[in-house]
């Protein structure tokens, strides 16, 4: 199991150290889905970094908690530990696939490192190794594309090939950061039918960061909805969707293209999600909840049960209604 426990991330801003990241406590099991959902600006990437301990040469510093892979903390690891973990334990999907790949590397000597780097596989077995990945992720002509470099690759196909590059290793986890934010609306949804059946044949536990609820409708298990550094619900998918309970959670899934009339604007949810050092002393969504009362303004907001024990939710208003 991959667990985040109680973690607080601090980052720096003109100078000062302020908090990012808030006692947020994550889990995430083998062959379990776990949608992390929430607008731009909640801490989710910083969250889905630090569990590969990405960030911290950006500034990004754990100020409290842990995380721990089947037990052990990955802050007790060493460089070395750390990258093999990264990759055969842990694999990462990040949203860019320009980026993530390196541009002036062929996509197979990129693969071959990865591989080299975590499998005891001679020169031949390492690109037939190569070769099979790419067929695993639906791309044709792999032996082709082996020589090609990222730039005459479209966008489906080069998260395609990333998706085959965090495959490499057989990972148990993969964490998955806005996969398909970058993508056309049709590519995004061959990529995620993909990410799907990956995740269901190899029994992964997977990540999939996003900020879209409809994303987490289609392919989670599970859904925590982060806030302004915060968990703000979390439970099972199915009984999210049934029982929402924060206001946050109601107004994202109101957002949802599929639930509004053919056409029309989207809804948005009004206000901006407040910055790092900007948080309000008591719930953080307060200034954009028409629930709101001074009570939520007064104290932070503890997470509490609310249908049951497995369905949290951090609103006073709601549990109090
Ligand atoms: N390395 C960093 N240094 C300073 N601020 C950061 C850093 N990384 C992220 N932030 C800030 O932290 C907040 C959360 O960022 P992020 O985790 O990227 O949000 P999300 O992925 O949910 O859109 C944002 O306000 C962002 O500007
Ligand atoms: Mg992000």
């Amino acid at each position: 199991m991959l667990e985040v426990r109680n973690l607080s991330l601090a980052v720096r801003i003109d100078g000062r150290q302020v908090e990012a990241v808030s006692d947020l406590s994550l889990r995430l099991e083998p062959g379990r889905v776990l949608g992390l959902v929430g607008e731009s600006g909640c801490g989710k990437s910083l969250t889905a970094q630090a569990m590969l301990r990405l960030g911290e040469h950006q500034g990004v510093e754990k100020t409290a908690g842990d995380i721990l892979l089947d037990g052990e903390s990955l802050f007790a690891l060493d460089e070395p530990a750390l990258r093999r973990v990264r990759g055969k334990r842990i694999a990462m999907v990040f949203q860019e696939p320009m980026t993530a790949l390196n541009p002036v590397f062929s996509i197979g000597s990129q693969m071959m490192d990865v591989i080299r780097m975590h499998l005891d596989l001679d020169k031949t077995a390492r690109r037939a190794r190569a070769v099979q990945l790419l067929q695993d992720v639906g791309l044709e002509d792999a032996e082709g594309l082996l020589k090609q470099y990222p730039d005459a690759l479209s966008g489906g196909m080069r998260q395609r090939v990333l998706i085959a590059i965090a495959m490499a290793a057989d990972p148990d986890y993969i964490i998955a950061d806005e996969p398909t934010t970058a993508l056309d609306v049709s590519v995004q949804k061959r990529i995620i039918a993909l990410l799907l059946n990956l995740q269901r044949q190899r029994g992964l536990g997977l990540l999939l960061v996003t900020h879209d609820f409809g994303l987490v409708a289609e392919m989670c298990d599970d859904v925590a909805v982060m806030y302004a550094g915060q968990i703000v619900e979390r439970g099972t998918v199915a009984e999210i969707f049934d029982h929402p309970a924060h206001p946050y959670t109601r107004a994202l899934m109101a957002c949802r293209p599929e639930v509004s009339a053919p056409g029309a604007a989207l809804p948005v949810i009004p206000g901006q999600v407040p910055p790092p050092g900007s948080w309000p002393a008591g719930c953080h969504f307060a200034d954009r909840c028409e629930l709101a009362t001074d009570d939520c303004r007064r104290a932070a907001v503890a997470e509490d049960a609310w249908m049951d024990d497995a369905h949290r939710a951090r609103c006073l208003r709601v549990l109090q209604c």
